[in-house]
Parts: structure tokens; sequence; C-alpha cells
């Protein structure tokens, strides 16, 4: 058992990591139902993963109620979040309580939101089913569902109580979607941690064919590092948490691009725009190209696209910084980009132009161009 502690005072709370933890979860959310009913959400995907828990939980002596809602980006919406919530305060949900919340991103997501809301705020624990939101969703309190202005703009800080991490739960999960997010494990070397990038080099490939031991260290090494961020920067104001958005402005237009669709999944937008990132920097004379062209290289060995070719994009540079233009980080005409000094060294750079952006963008090759 691994296990990692976010430091926010009174706030704090416990990351435990272990194979087979979420047939174990009991010992863990007894001590929190305090002799009530748990309600636990979750999705279709994850019905599976919802009986080992529930089954756990009988045999402990804690009864549940599972609310099982639909899988899906559609489901972080207003009509989900009160189909939720009124389900939450029929089952009589107190403050003291705290509501499970079993799946990906989407279900951790909504569920953080509507406990937040809930008589105020009530608790909640997270027990993330895909490697996406083991290692950055699930952890550091941010809670959200989508508008049709845009993703993830309506929702609040709200921190779990306590956050579970079974790495066995990840041999379910289809393999593009393992390495979607591993693209957010590499990540944190990217940031700050170029040793962690060379272990991923090493290690990543063991880790997407599903070697136990290189899971349970890549997750609690993450997680690890975003809880260091997270405690030193719980609401993104003085720009360390921001770090966490690395290829995320470019990928999030790329994302745009093809429609927020199954075309490019959200972890691969994040590996195309991390490499275009690094690409960006190195042709800005920031970075060494060397290091733009060991990332570009790691993504190509992992199966995730390294750049607009191989994430299929045809669009133009001004398209695509039309795309970031509505970047919810817009702030007086400037957008914030991510950008790279070299492997573990990523700062933000508040000067970017983005029409020079856009003929860098022009410059790099697309499919046909193959
Ligand atoms: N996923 C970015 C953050 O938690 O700040």
């Amino acid at each position: 058992m691994k296990t990692v502690t976010v430091d926010l005072g009174a706030r704090s709370y416990p990351i435990h990591i272990a194979t087979g933890l979420l047939a174990g979860a009991a010992e863990y959310l007894a001590p929190l139902a305090r002799g009530r009913m748990m309600a636990i959400v979750t999705d279709r995907n994850c019905v599976v993963h919802l009986a080992t828990l529930q089954a756990a939980l009988t045999t402990a002596g804690v009864t549940s109620e599972a609310i099982v809602l639909p899988p899906g980006e559609g489901t972080k919406s207003w009509a989900s979040l009160a189909t939720l919530t009124d389900r939450l305060l029929d089952l009589g949900i107190e403050r003291g309580d705290h509501v499970v919340a079993l799946g990906g991103g989407v279900i951790g997501d909504l569920v953080g939101f509507a406990t937040a809301i809930l008589k105020r705020g009530c608790g909640f624990v997270q027990i993330p089913t895909t490697l996406l939101a083991q290692v950055d969703s699930s952890v550091g309190g941010k809670t959200a569902i989508n508008t049709p202005a845009g993703k993830n703009l309506v929702g609040a800080f709200h921190q779990p109580r306590l956050v579970l991490i079974d790495p066995q739960v990840l041999d379910t999960l289809p393999p593009r979607e393992v390495r979607a997010g591993y693209a957010e494990v590499v990540k944190y070397g990217l940031i700050d941690d170029a040793d962690f990038f060379d272990w991923c080099e090493a290690h990543g490939p063991a880790l997407l064919a599903g070697d136990p031991d290189a899971r349970t260290y890549a997750i609690t090494h993450a997680v690890a590092a975003k809880a260091r961020i997270v405690a030193a920067d719980e609401h993104e104001t003085n720009g360390t948490r921001a770090l966490l958005n690395l290829g995320h402005t470019f990928g999030h237009a790329l994302e745009a691009e093809t429609g927020f669709s199954q075309a490019l999944i959200h972890g691969e937008g994040v590996a195309a725009g991390c490499a275009l990132a690094f690409a960006y920097s190195a042709a800005k004379a920031l970075c060494p190209q060397a290091d733009a062209d060991r990332v570009a290289a790691h993504w190509r060995a992992c199966g995730l696209p390294d750049g607009l070719a191989a994430a299929g994009i045809t669009a133009s540079g001004t398209t695509l910084v039309d795309h970031m233009r509505h970047d919810k980080k817009m702030a007086a005409g400037t957008l914030p980009f991510l950008l790279a000094r070299g492997i573990g060294r990523t700062y933000l750079d508040k000067t970017v132009d983005l029409a020079d952006v856009a003929a860098f963008l022009d410059r790099q090759p697309r499919p046909d161009a193959r």
C-alpha cells in the first residue's frame, strides 16, 4: 500500500494506492459511513467494479445504494446534475455523509460538483477507474459540468475526503484509454521532473502492456506530483497549478477541431499538445531541439500522436488559433502558454503572440504530407 497526502490543512486527505484495493475499500469507507447507508454514483461501464465494491461494503456491514448514470461526457450536464442531486436528496444524504464517485473523470467531476452544492456541501470519496482520473482529475478538487458555452465552465473547488486507487481496475479499460491516460502521467515528467521522464522512456511500454509494478510506481509518482502542486496552489492563483495545463492549450485546439469526439480523445490531445508545445519552444530557441525530438519519439513509441499529422489535423494555423481564443484561460486578450526550456523545465509564458503560433502551426506537417 502506498499513501500520498494532499496537504491542505484541515482539508488534507489521503490517497491510497494498491493493487486489489477496490475489494478492500470497506476498511476505509466504513469509518466514513458511520453506520449510515453510502450512496455510490457510477456509470454503466463500471458495473463490474460496482459489484466488487458493494460486495465488500456488505461484508463489512455497510449498506449502499447505487446510482448508475449513462457513460460519456454528456453526463457532465445540468440535466444530470439535477437528476443526481434530486436522487441524493431522496436518499436522505446529509452534510456529514460521503458520496462515493466510482468511475472516470466524468463521474468524479459530476459527483464532486453535486456534493459541493448539496446541502451547501457534503463529503465525497473518489474511486477513479481510468488512468486519466487516477493521475489527474480525482486529485485536487476541481469539479465541473459542461454547458453549451464550453467544457468545465460551471463548477467549484471541492476536495474529496479520500481517494482510493486500485491499478488493477485498469485491466478492463480499453488500451486506447490507458494510452491516453498515460499522456497525463508523462506530463508530470515534462513539467518539472526530468528523471521521471527518463523512467517513462524506460518503463512506459511495460506500463502500457499491463505491468502492475510499473503501473503502481507511475501512478504513485504522478499523484505525489499532483498533490505537491495542489498543496502549493489549490485555487490556481499563483501560477504553480497552471503548470498542469502543459499541452492543454494546443491540445484543446485539436480537440475542438475534431469536435471533442472519439477521433481524438482528451489524453491524445494532451500528448499531441505537449509535442507541439515543445516543438514551438524549440522553434523559438527556448528549448533544445533534441528535447522536443525526445518527447515526440516517446509518444510514437507509446502509440500516441506526436503532432498535427498523427492527430489527423488538416486545419490551418489560423483556424486552430481561433479555437485557442475561446480558451477559458484567455485574459485581457492574452493567452498564457506553457512552454519549456527543456524536459522538466516547463514555465508559464504570457508573451506568446497568437499570430506567431498560427504561423508555426502552418509549418507543421499535415496528414497528407507524411
Ligand atoms: N487538471 C488540472 C488541474 O487539476 O489543475
